[in-house]
């Protein structure tokens, strides 16, 4: 057998011959050369399965290589986290949680909110063994070399632990400025950095980590949980402290705020928890974010600046929104050009006159938006509304029910119209690579494109004749058109851009109706008998199923060509993504095929049968002899990575 010097020195070449091979396509040894080292290294590891490497080609599947980062899927969803802005958003937080939970002395936990990318690192024996990103909080990717160069992050625990843990890789402030890097602040350098090839290039950033999450059985509370995690060697935020009652943590939540600019790491707010894991359980998640945590963020990432002037935008669905055109002005490390005034009324009641001197916000992720005037003068000129749309000069209407104004004439607005191509192109819609602004405006404007199915309507001579068109952008647009018309029928309805539809919508339909024509026929009744679907969203369907030009879309789409594929459904976004549910036996509340619906809206996966990635077995009357294979699997897992098994009554429980 070879020595592990010579195993180490095996799993590299192979590597990059299986790079050459599936990545380049020119293998530069035969394929029975590379066999005969293959097996070399699965007799090492077969005789020594702990010193199997991570990366050893024998733990990855065909050419997953070839794109550099593999994929890695979490062993449950990385949610983010809800944010709240101000104290009193901060109290309804409180109040929320407050009326779900009896017990009236609640303790919660307030910690900083690390301004990096979010991590998630497994531990075998107390080896650290895999460490992926974020990615989509479903599937990441392999980052582990990388974490690795990380010299704050423990690669051997002070106890034989298995566990995860999930944290926040961050560049120091510090380290930022001696570094020149095209990156405009810490966060997006260590982002750039983790996602590196060569880890010898993350090694120079020297990133750092905290660790803010673990998984591991037996431990009741959050903060016991991180006192464990600083036990184990992880570097935890130090300032973590535990708080009653609204007044508390709104003190410990400022008290976080005031120290922000004596770190060396950037923070962007406070992490409220609720402290006991129990609690945490009950409150559950909502489709994106945990119940039980909220994210503070500061309000104080604002700039003033003057305005220069307020123009109107009409968007997709024909509203107006004034946006304020700005003096460039740098806040939180991002130039901010414009930001949104949301309507008439913000802007009366926020007194704001164009040359005024403005207050600007940026929140995270969030659209920028002016928050104040702070130096006004008479004779500065006061803002009105555009009577009639400033793209098409139809007259604008009132929105029902609304503050705002929209321009009514649906079809017949260039703005409105790119607004629907750019929505039905997105990627979350029909995906056409390459299909962005700048060609759509051409499109629309030179008359080429008048309704969205048009877009099915293009050709090579069309294409190639328009600005910055070469010939081979003409047919790799082309290729894209083609490729984006078998969407999944979840895309297509998404993609429609029917008012309240969204992409969560969207899947739940397809997947209840399966087909466009099921869903052409839907009654109001059964749209209704659909949890997600209220009057709203009900009346809306059925409004515009009514409309014979929408219809006539419909048809032509489906004449060009694009037949949403039925059958290739959408993970849907939900509280049980990342869960994968097999049922067994009868069950007492509903039928089989609703219990198997319900998991599907809520995001999860009906196993086709008991597997090592089962997550949850349900188990009606007369079960099966899946409950008997399920414990044994769980036999041989600990308590953390078992199957958990769902008695009707817990199940009815969690699917609400
Ligand atoms: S807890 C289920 N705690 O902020 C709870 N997150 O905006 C998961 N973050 O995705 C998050 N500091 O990457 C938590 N002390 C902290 C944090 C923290 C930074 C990140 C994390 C999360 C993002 C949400």
């Amino acid at each position: 057998m070879i020595s592990h010097e010579q195993y180490l020195k095996l799993v590299e070449t192979l590597n990059q011959h299986a790079c050459h091979y599936y990545d380049e396509n020119s293998p530069v040894i035969s394929d029975a050369e590379y066999d005969l080292q293959y097996r070399q290294l699965e007799v090492f590891e077969a005789a020594l399965p702990l010193m199997t490497h991570p990366e050893s080609p024998t733990k990855r599947v065909g050419g997953a290589i070839s794109r550099g980062l593999v994929p890695f899927v979490h062993s449950a969803r990385l949610p983010s986290l809800g944010n709240v802005f101000n104290d009193e958003e901060l109290t309804q937080f409180y109040d929320r949680i407050q009326k779900d939970i009896t017990d009236t002395d609640i303790e919660f936990t307030v910690e900083p909110k690390i301004d990096g990318l979010a991590v998630a690192l497994h531990y075998q024996k107390g080896k650290l063994v895999a460490g992926a990103t974020r990615g989509d909080g479903l599937t990441g990717e392999n980052v582990t070399a990388n974490l690795r160069t990380i010299k704050s992050l423990p690669q051997q625990l002070t106890q034989e632990v298995d566990i995860e843990v999930r944290g926040e890789v961050y560049m120091r402030r510090s380290v930022f400025e001696t570094m020149k890097t095209e990156y405009a602040n810490p966060r997006n350098t260590a982002a750039g950095a983790i996602r590196q090839l060569d880890p010898q290039v993350t090694a120079s950033r020297q990133l750092d980590i905290w660790v803010y999450q673990g998984i591991y059985p037996g431990i009741l509370t959050h903060f016991e949980m991180m006192a464990f995690l600083r036990e184990l060697g992880f570097p935890i935020a130090a300032d973590i402290s535990i708080a009653k009652g609204i007044e508390d943590i709104s003190i410990k939540c400022h008290e976080v705020f005031t120290h922000k600019s004596t770190y060396d790491w950037e923070i962007d707010g406070a992490v409220i928890k609720v402290n006991r894991f129990g609690y945490q359980e009950e409150l559950g998640f909502t489709a994106k974010a945990p119940r039980w945590a909220m994210a503070y963020k500061f309000a104080s990432e604002t700039a003033t600046t003057k305005l220069k002037d307020i123009i109107v935008q009409v968007g997709r669905t024909g509203v107006l929104t004034p946006v304020a055109i700005l003096e460039p002005v740098k806040v939180s490390g991002v130039m901010v050009h414009r930001a949104t005034l949301h309507n008439l009324d913000e802007i009366e009641r926020k007194g704001i006159k164009i040359g005024d001197d403005v207050l600007i916000r940026r929140a995270g992720e969030v659209i920028p938006e002016v928050i104040v005037s702070v130096n006004s003068s008479e004779d500065h000129l006061e803002f009105k509304m555009p009577t009639h749309c400033p793209v098409c000069g139809t007259a604008v209407q009132q929105i029902e029910g609304e503050v705002g104004v929209k321009c009514p004439n649906r079809r017949g607005c260039a703005a409105q119209l790119k607004g629907a191509i750019l929505h039905l192109a997105g990627r979350k819609a029909m995906d056409i690579e390459g299909l962005g602004d700048k060609l759509v405006d051409q499109l629309v404007d030179l008359g080429h494109v008048k309704s969205l199915s048009d877009i099915y309507r293009l050709d090579f001579e069309t294409l190639s004749s328009l600005d910055r068109m070469a010939e081979k952008s003409a047919k790799n647009m082309l290729a894209a058109i083609e490729k984006s018309k078998t969407q999944s029928l979840a895309r297509f309805i998404f993609a429609l851009g029917i008012p309240f539809i969204g992409e969560r919508t969207a899947a739940i339909l397809a997947s209840h109706f399966g087909s466009m024509e099921t869903l052409m026929a839907a009654t109001f009744e059964e749209l209704l008998s659909l949890r997600e679907v209220g009057d709203k969203i009900a009346a809306m369907l059925l409004e515009t199923m009514a409309d014979a030009n929408f219809m006539q879309e419909v048809a032509y789409f489906i004449e060009l060509g694009v037949i949403p594929q039925h059958l290739q459904t959408e993970p849907i976004d939900g509280p049980l993504s990342g869960r994968r549910f097999l049922i067994t036996g009868t069950l007492s509340s509903m039928s089989r095929s609703v219990a198997e619906k319900r998991i599907v809206e809520l995001g999860g996966v009906i196993a086709p049968g008991v597997s090592a990635t089962l997550t949850d077995l349900v188990v009606g009357d007369s079960p099966g002899s899946k409950v008997a294979k399920v414990e044994k699997l769980n036999a041989k897992r600990d308590e953390a990575s078992r199957i958990r098994i769902l008695d009707d009554a817990a199940f009815s429980k969690l699917i609400g």
